[in-house]
């Protein structure tokens, strides 16, 4: 492994570094507008949720590299508040051309060609081809320097959330499939979320699980079950009683009971089928 600290590094090199290794980022296409009515709009990727309850965004916006604020910043910091469009792979062009250091007075809505659509609680703009727009007052800016890239935190609290409707499914839950998102990896990449790339985990909460302990020494030293196989296998709730394990023992041939490779090649096979209550007795078989 290679360990860098951030004194003894380049910071270009660590600020990559950062970029690309805490991926992949949302991207908060913000939208801000200055004291005469100018709209801005820029992208930023240092950008999360951090709290639901009550909830609240986070957005850093680093000074540029004369030291200077960013026009979001000093329209957040005269207005109190901003607009978060989160920003889908029709998007990710305009957003892109967001990023540009237009002079102060564009408004990157014409530049970009995106349509501002007007706020129901502040003055600030939405992105209307944005499927989710999020409107928020400024809570708390936390300033982390005033050098070239020091960041200013931004605390948002959010007053109410846009949803486009195609995206919202049974039980007012959000369908990631239909959303198409994409989210920020280092240097100029990005990723898109397709519905091929989503994976569903259902990991029990309420009832405890067997752990990683519970799991034969043959298996957890197996050459053959990923650290992923051991972990679903970990992961379920109960072991399969005697009764379950004698009537599959006749089904399986010997070969199986005897062979340790035989054994977790089935054992991933089920796995890798979905058939997790087959592949944990195989396990105690
Ligand atoms: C995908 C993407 C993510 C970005 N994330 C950030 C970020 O998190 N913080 C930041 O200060 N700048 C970020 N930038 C750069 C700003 O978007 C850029 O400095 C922009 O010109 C700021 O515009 P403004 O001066 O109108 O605020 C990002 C750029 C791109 C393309």
């Amino acid at each position: 492994m290679k360990t860098i600290y951030p004194d003894s590094t380049p910071k270009k090199d660590f600020h990559q570094f950062m970029l690309g290794g805490i991926v992949p980022r949302p991207i908060a296409l913000l939208s801000t507008i200055d004291k005469k009515g100018i709209n801005n709009l820029a992208p930023f990727s240092y950008f999360n949720a951090v709290s639901s309850i009550p909830p609240i965004l986070m957005v850093s916006i680093g000074r540029k590299a004369d030291g200077s604020k960013k026009d979001s910043l000093i329209n957040v910091e005269e207005t109190g508040e901003f607009v978060v469009n989160m920003v889908h792979h029709a998007l990710l062009h305009p957003m892109a051309l967001s990023s540009v250091a237009f002079p102060s007075k564009t408004d990157e809505f014409d530049m970009t060609g995106l349509t501002p659509l007007p706020s129901e609680n502040i003055k600030a703009m939405r992105v209307k081809e944005a499927k989710i727009q999020f409107e928020c007052r400024l809570r708390e800016i936390k300033n982390l320097g005033e050098q070239a890239g020091e960041g200013s935190l931004i605390f948002g609290d959010v007053l109410c959330i846009h949803i486009d409707e195609s995206i919202i499914g049974e039980n007012n839950r959000l369908l990631p499939d239909k959303m198409d998102m994409i989210g920020r990896l280092g240097r100029s990449y990005y990723t898109r979320i397709k519905p091929e790339s989503i994976l569903t985990v259902v990991q029990a909460q309420q009832v405890r699980p067997i752990g990683y302990p519970a799991l034969p020494v043959s298996i957890r030293n197996s050459q053959i079950l990923s650290a992923n196989d051991l972990s679903v296998l970990a992961a379920q709730t109960s072991l399969p009683d005697e009764k379950e394990l004698e009537e599959l023992r006749g089904r399986y041939a010997s070969r199986l009971l005897s062979d340790e490779n035989i054994k977790h090649t089935e054992i991933k096979k089920a796995i890798e089928e979905n058939k997790i209550e087959l592949a944990l007795k195989i396990t105690y078989l």
